[in-house]
């Protein structure tokens, strides 16, 4: 099972995908000889020209947010945008504050940086921003129609309360114990982990972590939220589907919806068979043939729209789908950065394996199994999961586009004492809880991965926390149940407003139970330090070499 994530030419930043441009339009290029040449190759520096000029001194509209200086029109910062964002938006926030436009591949993007911009964008009202216009393109081929950003928002607010309903605490309590099976089964059978003779005890192996948590998410996924047959159709072609499907959800894609490359292709069939899956397994459960009371098909076949309607059997398919996607590479991602800092961290890893000693172990040395409400219950755990989250959100950037002129309030960004910069329609906006949450002027030492601060009851951790959590505070309901807003906290790996994660539940419990069952079977060693952050993907992957060394604490 390969679960391809990484794509041929990254982001368009790489020079062999202009070179393979170039080459492409010298095809068609007609025969005129030296002149049509000389024209191709002046052209774009005259372009160049113009651009710069242009920028340096044509007169500029002072209500416009400031533009990021850039050579070539149109490419504009693709390239060091795409490479790294977060870099590139601390760079830009240095020289023209928290909001600020660049130009990538003809749009313009308008970032609002800290927690006020984040408030300002993901607090946007629908008739000001929409996520499913910035979206729709890349989501839609993979997730298929009427579903999620194929639909009026208003609609999709109602199917994420009906997934909401597939995500309670009853169906929770049933899954840790099917979490910790999966993943102590995969430890003791998988090729990954070949040290698994009662007399290597003290042998040290090695496995490619972010494979192996990848693998052990969809296991556990599956198992769980999205069912037995999905997770007995993984042993059978079910992840060769998924791996074409997520080959065609890349920045690529994002940026060119359709091109007529095999990736596109793969993706469009992989989706009308993952469909048609989803819409047998529907069926057969229709006709009473197969129940089970705890997964997401069950209860979203129970579910009706205000207006009475179920929902079609395709709708629960495509939702399936989405679900499938939404939480695949964030939660991978997610326990891999995390595994990988403990075992960077021996004295965080000893504590989280004590802290399992201390709850869970039996006399014999083995472990029971927490209860759902007793896995809420591990500090240590949990810190560990909120720092990782907080240094490593999977998601670098969260975009909407702009419908209507919408002004930004002079408290976030202003040209003068008394004046407003209005961010047109047609641009996009850009926020990125990954940049407020490192501010060095919110967090003590904030590029560095420290879980102890999650302990401080007066630290920085814990206001944020509280803010983002806001028990007491302000609830909204969008449509999906009523949420904390938490729009300006300075800490939100989940997001915020109408667009808030319902994942977060499941993606803790999941990620907790994987972890502690990692802890108490297996000591982890980093043979190097934990690698940099690769861009080059939707959700935001540790570089290569992702390697780690293991060895068994005990045989069961
Ligand atoms: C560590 C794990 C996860 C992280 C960090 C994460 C992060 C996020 C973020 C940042 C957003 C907001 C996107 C936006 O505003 O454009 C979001 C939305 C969402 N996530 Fe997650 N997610 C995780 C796991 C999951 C899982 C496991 C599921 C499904 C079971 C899921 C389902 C969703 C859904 C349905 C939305 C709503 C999208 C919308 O309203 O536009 N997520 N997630
Ligand atoms: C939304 O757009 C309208 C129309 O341009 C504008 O008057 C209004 O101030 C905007 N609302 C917000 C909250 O920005």
């Amino acid at each position: 099972m390969a679960l391809n994530t990484t794509i041929p030419h990254a982001f368009l930043g790489s020079p062999e995908a202009w070179q393979g441009f170039v080459g492409e339009a010298q095809k068609y290029m007609p025969s005129s000889g030296r002149l049509a040449l000389l024209a191709f190759v002046n052209i774009p520096l005259i372009a160049i020209v113009l651009n710069v000029l242009r920028q340096l001194f044509l007169f500029r509209d002072k209500s416009l947010p400031p533009e990021v200086f850039h050579l070539v029109p149109y490419f504009g910062s693709a390239a060091s945008y795409g490479n790294d964002p977060i870099r590139f938006f601390t760079d830009c926030q240095k020289k023209y504050g928290n909001v600020f436009t660049f130009v990538m591949l003809g749009r313009k993007m308008t970032v609002a940086l800290g927690a006020k911009g984040n408030n300002f964008i993901l607090g946007g009202k629908t008739a000001n921003v929409s996520a499913e216009d910035a979206y729709t393109h890349l989501t839609t081929p993979v997730f298929g129609k009427d579903v999620v950003y194929d639909i009026p928002n208003e609609r999709f607010m109602e199917q994420k309360k009906f997934v909401k309903f597939g995500l309670s605490t009853d169906n929770f309590r049933a899954y840790v114990g099917l979490i910790e099976k999966e993943v102590s089964d995969f430890i003791d059978r998988d090729p990954a982990f070949r040290i698994y003779q009662i007399n290597d005890i003290n042998e040290w192996g090695a496995f490619d972590v972010l494979k192996v948590l990848q693998e052990m998410t969809i296991l556990t996924a599956s198992r769980t939220l999205q069912g037995q047959e999905v997770r007995e159709g993984l042993d059978k072609g079910f992840s060769d589907t998924f791996t074409d499907l997520d080959g065609g959800f890349t920045p690529l894609h994002f940026t060119f919806p359709n091109l007529p490359l095999a990736s596109y292709r793969k993706r469009d069939a992989a989706q009308k068979k993952m469909s048609n899956f989803y819409v047998d397994i529907v069926k057969k459960r229709r006709e009473g043939k197969s129940m089970t009371e705890t997964d997401m098909i069950t209860a979203l076949m129970e579910c009706k729209y205000r207006d009475g309607t179920p929902l079609r059997d395709h709708e629960i398919a495509h939702i399936m789908i989405a679900l499938l996607m939404a939480g695949q590479h964030t939660s991978s991602t997610t326990g891999t950065w995390t595994l990988l800092h403990i075992a960077d961290r021996q004295d965080v890893q000893e504590a989280l394996y004590q802290e399992q000693v201390k709850h869970f172990g039996q006399p014999d040395g083995s472990f029971r199994l927490p209860t759902y409400e007793e896995l809420k219950q591990l500090p240590v755990l949990d810190c560990v999961i909120r720092e990782t989250l907080r240094i490593h959100p999977p998601i670098h950037s969260i975009m909407r586009y702009v419908r209507a002129d919408t002004p930004v309030p002079p408290t976030l960004a202003a040209p003068s004492k008394d004046g407003t910069y209005v961010v047109p329609a047609g641009h996009y906006f850009l926020a990125s809880p990954a940049v407020a949450q490192i501010d060095p002027e919110v967090w003590r030492d904030g590029a560095k991965w420290d879980p102890g601060r999650w302990s401080d009851a007066d630290g920085e951790a814990q206001k944020a926390f509280k803010q983002y959590y806001d028990e007491s505070g302000e609830k909204i309901d969008y449509g999906f149940g009523a949420v904390s807003k938490g729009t300006d906290s300075p800490y939100q790996p989940f997001g915020a407003g109408r667009h808030r994660c319902i994942g977060e539940q499941f993606a803790y419990l999941q990620l907790g139970v994987l972890i502690l069952t990692v802890v108490r079977k297996i000591e982890l060693r980093l043979p190097g330090s934990v690698p940099g952050p690769n861009y080059h993907t939707m959700i935001t992957m540790p570089k290569d070499p992702r390697t780690m060394l293991y060895r068994r604490r005990r045989f069961d």
